[in-house]
């Protein structure tokens, strides 16, 4: 099948990925990959790149006009723990990328548009076990704000001008081919590293902060069928709760010491754990399975045993 796509934030955690499956699936030409700056060589060297800004909508429409891209992923975002440092930076990275693709969008330019919310959204007065897909709704972080913001953007747009945007809320990604930058559950892949290099690691969280996790193959997976789907099947338009596994740092220390009985975990929880607590335990995704018929097939322990095989392939 014939399509062109432009992934804006390629050379993150979950854009790097995603460039990789959509060239296998659609041709290294036809997935132009782009970021603020150039990312790994497999994926420098795999396809067309473009040094692009999400927040400047003409450099991103020139790219459009002149690679005739038809569907835009957005995956340039700052995440949970930068964004508290950096408030209004995030914002106006988070609020004016979603925009520009949206803007796009309704001017036609573009036919779809991937964008990812998260259970950041989610806030201390959201249920926390099984989080239904419409809930009260109050982040108190600077990157769920951010999120659910987009979410009724997304929303707006679809039912106002048409808008073709399609979106999950990911939960933690856990991946082994790029390192995550600034979120709250890093954890769960710095615990792989250090586990491999050091023998031990110092969590940020606590032992028994459960957060819905996700291996990234599962993540990319969903992304694309959801992309993939007729319009009509989709009964969401704001975003998708998404859910393969609920961990804590205790329950991955466990899985790693079946395979390395001697790592050794110890805990010292600093803000990122304050953001945890806000955030839901486990997430019902029973609408995105109703849907598009989504279903994970990771769990924990083939996590474990893909992250402990490949990591130490890589270099970084
Ligand atoms: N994994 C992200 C973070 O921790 C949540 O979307 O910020």
């Amino acid at each position: 099948m014939h399509k062109s796509i432009l992934i804006l934030g390629a050379c993150g955690q979950i854009g790097t990925e995603l460039t990789f499956a959509l060239r296998e699936l659609y041709g290294n030409d036809q997935v132009v990959a782009s970021d603020i700056r150039e990312g790994s060589e497999s994926l420098m060297n795999s396809g067309p790149f473009e040094l692009l800004d999400a927040t400047n909508y003409a450099a991103i429409e020139d790219v459009v006009m002149y690679h005739e891209i038809e569907e835009v992923y957005l995956m340039a975002a700052m995440l949970s723990a930068t964004a508290e440092k950096f408030p209004e930076r995030a914002w106006n990275l988070n609020m004016n990328s979603l925009f520009n693709v949206l803007n796009l969008a309704k001017e036609r330019k573009i036919e779809k548009v991937f964008w990812p919310s998260s259970i950041a959204v989610f806030g201390p007065n959201t249920p926390k076990d099984n989080t239904p897909q419409s809930t009260l709704m109050e982040p108190s972080t600077v990157y769920g704000i951010s999120k659910q913001s987009g979410e009724r953007w997304c929303s707006y747009y679809y039912h106002k001008f048409g808008v073709d945007v399609r979106s999950v809320r990911y939960p933690g990604l856990i991946s082994w081919k790029t390192l995550p930058g600034g979120g709250t559950t890093d954890y769960a892949i710095e615990i792989y590293h250090e586990a491999l290099n050091k023998g031990s690691y110092t969590c940020f969280l606590n032992e028994d902060a459960k957060l819905p996790m996700m291996f990234m193959d599962d993540a990319i997976r969903a992304t694309i069928k959801l992309m993939d789907c007729n319009s009509d099947q989709l009964t969401v338009r704001s975003s998708y709760n998404l859910s393969a596994m609920s961990l804590s740092p205790a329950d991955i220390s466990a899985s790693i010491k079946k395979r390395i009985p001697d790592f050794k975990i110890s805990y010292d929880p600093d803000f990122r754990q304050t953001i945890a607590e806000t955030w839901p335990r486990s997430i019902d995704d029973t609408k995105a399975k109703e849907d598009w018929g989504w279903e994970p097939q990771f769990n924990l322990e083939n996590t474990t045993t893909e992250m402990l095989k490949n990591l130490p392939s890589q270099s970084f």
